[in-house]
């Protein structure tokens, strides 16, 4: 299978041989039926981009498979892998690589499915046009609808109408005029820049590189005519400059320079420019690559830049042309394709990646997803793979960004998993919420530290973390008992207790036991500033929340603790009947049951309850905990 990862390293490795060279990139969206991959192979056939002896194969594999005559099958040569050939289908990106006289092109070659969105949209975040093809019999269809959706959310902003299989309808122009036309009344929403439809048969080669000779009627260019010469100024090398600094090279007092990849623009020896987010303004003094000092550096080349000034810059900040529209944010309303198994949650913690930076960041709101068939607004309550919707996203530092619209490379991210380190997401930004520009952390007097001196210790939180009746609840209470005895100013949060107050409109979904622990975190974190032991006893079932509360603490002040029991235990001690209940079918979701716990893989500390009594764990914890 083709990962992103290798497909971006060889398109960058193709883009760096060729560097000169103008190219276009384009997306070719289709099904399986509209002659996608026929399409594809016929340009490649026709540009003499195939040896003979493959053509050779390729005649008696067709036989093999009963085409008709000497026509090849095209699609033999584009669905390289062998199960694609199988199940006649394309799966992941691929992308391709095609020079002719005039151009080079890159082209991403995508599903069609609906459950290939993701893919998709992968493939079309690259591409300057989109080549979206129609079968002339059947016309525009949900699917070309939503092709051309996801093309106009990714910011394309020229498409190609293929009407294909002209061949089965008698090259017929009223037929090919109608599907413009009805194309055209639906796309008139999403706004393309310029919509062009042509007329072809990629199986027998009409308008593909040759004008057909059965559509005199047709006047316009053929597809490859057309992806020659279109202008292609929008795409990201005419945006204003963005150059994310990687690293601060500074081998001598007498040298600095800032390194790193110039994401979108050029750069210019004395062009003026501003570092974000300070705002400091300077001039570029040296560009240079390597050993070369360069007058000019393009999108993509990896450099390092020296400034007429010094300036305190360091890793993170972005070095942008002066005149930019970039601003500085950490709340934003985005468009989201969800791109990963596992359901994304409101208030779940991802690793936010924009240009070099990353950083922290949740779903704060999921205002809708889209019907991508029909473009109606729906409600939703979690992200499921393939999911297109609208959210806002809090990231807990502010970043340099611009609106997706105005420069995909500043305005684009992903979002990580901060558990399996893969890519769940892909954003868009739309614009940035204004409320994140009015809230400022107000500084206090009293400190953490003050508080702990004037309680005589130290604060902290224990985290009890274990399945319903594993004996969080009991253990925490008589540890608790201990340390007030001894002094200790102490709270437990109880996950009943706090469920009958702060958090009862919460129930057992799993978006809401994320937002009931990322309650229960920023409370403790509270508790913890103002001097207090803290004890929490919640099943706390997910790592990734787990994480997350740990995160919000310094080191050394919160302790992961596992209280093991084992099922079948805590299932036949079933101190409240809720295990019956659950067995019953009576409650849904029940942790154990109906929901997954995830044990801990690192805990501070890790009881096995069965072994020992209550006052036994309770010794061994505040021996383990030195208090
Ligand atoms: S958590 O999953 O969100 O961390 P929490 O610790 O607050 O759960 O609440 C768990 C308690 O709620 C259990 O001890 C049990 O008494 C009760 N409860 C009710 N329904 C469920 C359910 N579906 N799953 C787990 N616990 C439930």
């Amino acid at each position: 299978m083709v990962t992103k990862s290798n497909a971006i390293k060889q398109v960058n490795k193709y883009l760096e041989d060729q560097a000169r060279l103008d190219t276009l990139r384009f997306i070719t969206c289709g099904s399986v039926d509209d002659g996608k991959s026929t399409l594809i192979g016929r340009m490649f056939f026709e540009a003499q981009m195939i040896f003979e002896d493959q053509v050779k194969l390729l005649q008696t594999d067709s036989k093999k498979i009963g085409t008709q005559g000497d026509d090849i099958d095209f699609a033999l040569l584009v669905d390289g892998l062998s199960s694609e050939r199988e199940q006649g289908i394309t799966i992941d990106v691929a992308y391709r690589f095609l020079t002719t006289k005039r151009r080079k092109f890159i082209i991403a070659d995508t599903p069609g499915h609906e459950q290939y969105t993701r893919n998709m949209v992968t493939g079309a975040s690259t591409a300057d046009i989109a080549v979206i093809l129609i079968d002339a019999r059947k016309g525009v269809l949900p699917q070309t609808r939503r092709h051309s959706m996801i093309c106009s959310l990714i910011g394309i902003p020229k498409v190609v109408i293929a009407i294909n299989k002209m061949d089965l309808i008698e090259y017929e122009q009223k037929k090919f005029n109608d599907i413009f036309e009805s194309y055209n009344t639906f796309a008139n929403e999403l706004k393309f820049d310029q919509i062009t439809a042509i007329p072809i048969s990629a199986l027998k080669g009409d308008n593909i590189i040759h004008k057909s000779s059965q559509m005199f009627w047709y006047k316009g260019p053929t597809l490859l005519d057309f992806l020659e010469t279109v202008d292609t100024r929008n795409s990201s090398v005419n945006y204003p400059l963005s150059f994310p600094i990687q690293w601060v090279n500074r081998p001598n007092l007498n040298f600095r320079g800032y390194s790193g990849t110039i994401v979108s623009g050029t750069a210019k020896l004395g062009q003026l420019i501003k570092i974000l987010p300070s705002g400091e303004t300077a001039a570029i003094r040296e560009i240079i690559l390597f050993k070369d000092k360069l007058q000019i550096a393009k999108t993509g080349q990896a450099v390092t830049l020296r400034l007429n000034k010094e300036i305190d810059a360091s890793r993170g900040d972005i070095i942008v042309a002066r005149d930019t529209n970039c601003e500085v944010s950490d709340q934003f309303e985005v468009n989201l394709v969800w791109m990963h198994q596992e359901p994304g949650y409101l208030g779940r913690t991802f690793w936010l990646k924009i240009g070099a930076i990353q950083v922290n960041a949740h779903i704060t709101t999921l205002k809708y997803k889209l019907n991508i068939n029909t473009l109606e607004h729906l409600t939703v309550r979690q992200l499921e793979l393939n999911d297109l919707a609208v959210v806002n996203i809090k990231t807990d530092q502010k970043i340099v960004f611009e609106r997706y619209r105005d420069c995909k490379p500043l305005g684009s991210f992903i979002l990580i998993d901060r558990m399996t380190h893969q890519t769940v997401a892909a954003g868009m930004i739309k614009f940035s919420l204004r409320r994140a520009t009015n809230i400022y952390r107000q500084k206090l007097n009293i400190s953490k530290e003050n508080r702990r001196k004037l309680n005589g210790h130290d604060s902290f939180v224990l985290w009890f973390t274990g399945l319903s009746g594993s004996g969080k609840s009991t253990l925490a209470n008589a540890l608790e008992k201990k340390l007030y005895d001894r002094g200790v100013h102490t709270y437990l949060l109880d996950g009943d207790n706090v469920r009958l107050g702060l958090n009862n409109d919460l129930g057992f979904t799993n978006a809401d036991r994320i937002e009931n622990i990322r309650r229960i975190g920023e409370v403790a974190k509270l508790f913890v500033d103002s001097g207090i032991v803290v004890l929490t006893a919640f099943i706390s079932p997910f790592r990734a929340e787990r994480k997350m509360v740990r995160d919000l603490f310094e080191e050394g002040e919160f302790f992961e603790i596992f209280v093991d029991t084992p099922l079948h235990i805590a299932e036949k001690r079933d101190p409240k009947g809720l295990y019956k209940k659950a067995r019953r079918g009576e409650i849904p979701n029940f942790t154990g049951i109906g929901s997954p716990y995830e044990t801990p893989l690192k805990p501070n500390i890790h009881i096995k309850t069965k072994n020992y009594s209550v006052s036994e764990i309770v010794e061994q914890l505040l021996l383990k905990l030195k208090l």
